[in-house]
């Protein structure tokens, strides 16, 4: 038993030493390749293709085009419960609220919100824009193109 044990022990030893001594080695050699080969490499690489790909990432968002109907389906199922069936902020959920859920056919005020603006509130709630996070968050629940639905069917409810 002791003999064999001890053999164990010394096998476990010599792993040890040997996965740490691999380690090290290849610690060691690592960086100095890291820094000595892409130093020059680098430098004209990243211009290259940071550009192309940060470029249609925004337009990508922006360019989305919103369908107002499947928006009113969406409005119907997640926002209505405090902005109203037709979006006058009086959804059954709104007598418990303060600040009251916004008014979206209020034309003169949804029309200072840019789609940005909405875009945001709705993807990361009321706090996103400096408001009340009684307004949840939908950026884990809805896509990018339910959002930009949403936003389409607010245009239609404040005519703005
Ligand atoms: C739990 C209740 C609740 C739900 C559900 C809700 N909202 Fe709101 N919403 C609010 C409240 C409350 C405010 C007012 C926040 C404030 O004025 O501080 C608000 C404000 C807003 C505003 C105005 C933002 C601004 O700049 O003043 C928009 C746009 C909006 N909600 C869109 C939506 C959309 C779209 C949905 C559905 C995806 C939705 N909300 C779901 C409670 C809710």
């Amino acid at each position: 038993m002791k003999p064999s044990l001890c053999l164990y022990v010394l096998a476990l030893a010599f792993l040890a030493v040997a996965c740490g001594g691999e380690k090290e080695a290849a610690q060691d050699t690592a960086p100095p390749q890291e820094t000595a080969a892409p130093a020059e490499e680098a430098a004209p690489a990243p211009p290259a293709t940071e550009e192309p790909a940060a470029a249609p990432a925004e337009p990508a968002g922006e360019g989305l085009t919103g369908d107002a109907a499947n928006g009113a389906t969406l409005y119907a199922m997640y926002c209505s419960a405090c902005h109203g069936m037709e979006g006058k902020g009086d959804g059954p959920g709104s007598a418990a609220l303060e600040p009251k859920p916004a008014n979206h056919t209020d034309t003169a005020f949804m029309s200072t919100l840019t789609d940005e603006h909405l875009y945001k509130v709705i993807y990361g709630g009321g706090p996103a824009i400096g408001k009340s996070p009684l307004m949840t968050p939908w950026g884990s629940i809805l896509t990018e193109q339910q959002i930009y639905d949403l936003i389409a069917h607010l245009h239609v409810l404040s005519g703005s």
